[in-house]
């Protein structure tokens, strides 16, 4: 009684889009259980997984996962997966140039047909391949920049900003 704040429970549907190969299904594999898997196998059509966090203001938030299918054969599917997700996650490569120019084409995408209210984060992953990076940090933050959204660089392999990432997107729901 008295001046205790109720805790929310917000379920927060969550869709990753972004190339074949960036690193999509490792992601939710490291936040979901903490794993990497250096043989990942390409995703078939899309999974699902959910992963529950706590904020500091007590809150929870739990993550239905929907992770897509980054190959071209499947592009056509994306809208079942990110038709009412409050929260879309976009992946590039740094060692990559050209999943930096499809995630730029998944954001135009969800800027037409997405939620007018998404969340929509930035993630550029293998940042722990640094040596063979082909696309500059500020270049994501530029472009996240322009496009109202929220930019970080993760490694799923050593785990580096992985939680962070869930963490951010929970701060920024409405
Ligand atoms: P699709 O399911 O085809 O859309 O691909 P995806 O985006 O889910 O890629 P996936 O997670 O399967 O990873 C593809 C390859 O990248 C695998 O060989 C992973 O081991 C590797 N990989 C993923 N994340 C990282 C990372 O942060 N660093 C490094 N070095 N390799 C990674
Ligand atoms: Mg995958």
């Amino acid at each position: 009684s008295g001046g205790v704040v109720d805790a929310k429970n917000l379920r927060v549907k969550l869709v990753l889009l972004g190339d074949s190969g960036v690193g999509k299904s490792c992601i939710v594999l490291r936040f979901v259980r903490g794993q990497f898997d250096p043989t990942s196998k390409v995703t078939i059509g899309a999974s699902f997984l959910s992963q529950t966090i706590a904020l500091q203001d007590s809150t929870t938030v739990k993550f239905e996962i929907w992770d897509t299918a980054g190959q071209e054969r499947y592009a056509a599917l994306a809208p079942l997966y990110y038709r009412g997700a409050a929260v879309a996650v976009i992946v590039y490569d740094i060692t990559s140039p050209e999943t930096f120019t499809k995630a730029q084409y998944w954001v135009k995408e969800l800027q037409k047909h997405g939620s007018p209210d998404i969340v929509m984060a930035l993630v550029a992953n293998k940042a722990d391949l640094h040596e063979k990076r082909e696309v500059p940090t500020q270049d994501g933050i530029d472009y996240a920049e322009k496009n109202g959204m929220f930019f970080i660089e993760t490694s799923a392999k050593t785990a580096d900003n992985i939680n962070q990432l869930f963490e951010e997107i929970g701060k920024r729901l409405p």
